[in-house]
């Protein structure tokens, strides 16, 4: 865990050292959704492999860059592609890039992904504010020796997604006459999606939509003491009395529909940001 922080302390100076100074706004883009970069006035672009201490690409990741620039005056670091646990990554080295985030300075992150509907009010494309979680996954970025910089040993979670950004996402949300839902995240591991009987359980105990990443980000963002919020894309309606096969290629094409109005909507929040 000394190495970890090693890791985390030479990451972050050569982000420094290329030119990334002073993010605000930490951002981590889900599957099939990359058009916020579009929005972002380009300073630095890094490939993940060129990173130090950053997790080695898989196939998923060859298109893994960590961008560096403006979005309306403020400085944003964002993640285009992140690390999931099914890939074979530790649960510390998913969560890594966060650690990095908060080390440069970043003030607020946001996060985003593609989802499974669970509740039936949600429809294909539809974007959920999420206002909590349920860790379905079997291990935890906490784990292990908790050295006094990480954080807290025991993480409060009573608010795992901050008000004061969910709120001001709401609200740019409703100055944009763009509908946004809110409800309880549940994740799970992957990389298979559920059965029938499983989506039946994941709504008995409480969630709304289900995915595969954000809540170790969300646990670590926690402990370090920065405020986070997430906005997903329904990508599936998981109706278990009448569901019909996906297929990737599918959810990442209605995220892709998706991406246009989650962007604008996440970089008119960044721009109230300081
Ligand atoms: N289950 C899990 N993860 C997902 C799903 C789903 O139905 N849709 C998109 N990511």
């Amino acid at each position: 865990m000394h190495n970890y922080l090693e890791q985390i302390k030479e990451t972050a100076s050569f982000l420094v050292n290329e030119g990334f100074e002073k993010p605000v706004v930490g951002i981590v883009l889900g599957t099939g959704l990359s058009e916020l970069v579009s929005h972002i006035q380009i300073e630095r672009n890094v490939a993940y492999e060129t990173i130090p201490n950053f997790p080695l690409s898989t196939v998923e990741f060859h298109k893994g860059n960590l961008v560096y620039g403006k979005i309306g005056g403020v400085a944003v670091v964002a993640m285009q592609g992140r690390f999931h646990y099914y890939e074979g990554y530790s649960m510390q080295q998913i969560t890594f890039p966060i650690r990095v985030m908060k080390a440069i300075g970043v003030k607020h992150l946001l996060l985003s992904n593609a989802a499974g509907g669970i509740n039936m009010g949600y429809k294909k494309g539809d974007l959920v504010l999420l206002d909590d979680h349920i860790n379905l996954q079997p291990e935890n970025p906490l784990r292990g020796l908790n050295l006094p910089e990480f954080g807290s040993r025991f993480p409060d979670m009573s608010e795992p997604y901050n008000k004061g950004l969910n709120d001001l996402i709401r609200q740019k949300a409703k100055e944009r006459n763009l509908p946004l839902h809110a409800g309880v995240y549940a994740s799970v591991v992957g990389p298979n999606l559920e059965t029938r009987a499983e989506y039946r359980y994941i709504k008995s105990i409480g969630a709304d939509l289900v995915g595969m990443s954000t809540v170790p980000e969300v646990i670590v963002a926690n402990q370090v003491g920065l405020p986070c919020a997430c906005v997903s894309v329904i990508t599936d309606e998981c109706d278990p009395d009448n569901l019909k096969p996906v297929d990737i290629s599918e959810i990442i094409a209605v995220a892709g529909k998706a991406d246009k109005k989650l962007s604008e909507l996440f970089a008119a929040v960044i721009a109230e940001l300081s």
